[in-house]
């Protein structure tokens, strides 16, 4: 299964300070000799960790493909058709939230969505849509024409936490909702068979599909196991497991659980 490696936290960090290191530019070789299949940047419309002029050098200097996420809005997708990724990935953007929280609403956006597509599409842009699990989104992004879909992992991995991992780091979303464990091994098994279901649909559709968030090195093994899933776009684990590690090691140790 491909990795796509989200450096967009290596700017978090650095935009903490408002100064220039840690550079997103220096992950890119370290990625490569990682075995990293892709890069993924999320520019933000508030520009809150990836800016512009990363952009511009990590899709100019980048070796592997680059994965640029980005919101519809015209003004974002004016900028991807100039920057000229290998990829665009449109996602839901709300200025409030930590990070995107579901996947993108496609009804009632249609002709906003059809009108970006179509632009990424001259520009031959790839085209992914970031959607939930559900069957609506992924017949509509069918019908819009896209190449690839990424399903949000968020919940899957949220269940997951409140499973196996400890309470006091569970996001704070679902905190208070302390359920049975068996009640959440239901809803574990569910999540995991709706993602199995939905990538079988959408393959058999002619979709390529990919899947991210909150995917980490505990929790990323039952969605390797789907084997209509080509790709995965991690981020913040990984980030997190490099500043112990190094980036090098923390890239290798993922690319071995995907194997
Ligand atoms: N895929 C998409 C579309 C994203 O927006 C993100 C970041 O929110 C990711 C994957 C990676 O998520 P994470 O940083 O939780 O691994």
């Amino acid at each position: 299964m491909l990795l796509g490696v989200n450096i967009d936290h290596i700017a978090v960090l650095r935009e903490a300070r408002r100064i220039a290191d840690p550079d997103p530019l220096d992950a890119l070789s370290i990625c490569k000799r990682a075995g990293a299949d892709q890069i993924t940047i999320h520019l933000r419309e508030d520009r809150r960790h990836m800016q512009d002029e990363d952009a511009v050098h990590i899709i100019k200097h980048a070796s592997l493909p680059v994965n640029l996420e980005c919101a519809i809005a015209p003004e974002m997708i004016a900028i991807a058709c100039e920057l000229k990724p290998h990829r665009v990935t449109l996602v839901p953007e709300k200025r409030e939230e930590v990070t995107t929280e579901g996947g993108l609403a496609i009804l009632g956006r249609q002709p906003l969505l059809k009108e970006a597509i179509q632009k990424l599409k001259e520009h031959e842009i790839e085209v992914s849509l970031f959607i939930d699990p559900d069957i609506a989104m992924v017949q509509k992004a069918k019908e819009l024409g896209v190449e690839w879909i990424e399903f949000h992992t968020g919940k899957y991995a949220n269940i997951y936490a409140m499973l196996y991992g400890s309470l006091a780091k569970t996001p704070h979303s679902i905190k208070e909702l302390e359920l049975p464990r068996k009640t959440l091994k239901g809803m574990l098994e569910e999540e995991l068979d709706t993602l199995h279901q939905l990538s079988n649909e959408a393959a058999s559709i002619g979709l390529r599909v990919a899947a991210g968030h909150g995917l980490n090195y505990h929790n990323v093994k039952a969605i390797v196991a789907i084997e209509a899933i080509e790709e995965l776009n991690i981020g913040q684990s990984i980030i997190a497991r490099s500043v112990f590690m190094g980036l090098e090691q923390a890239i290798l140790d993922m690319k071995a659980l995907l194997l």
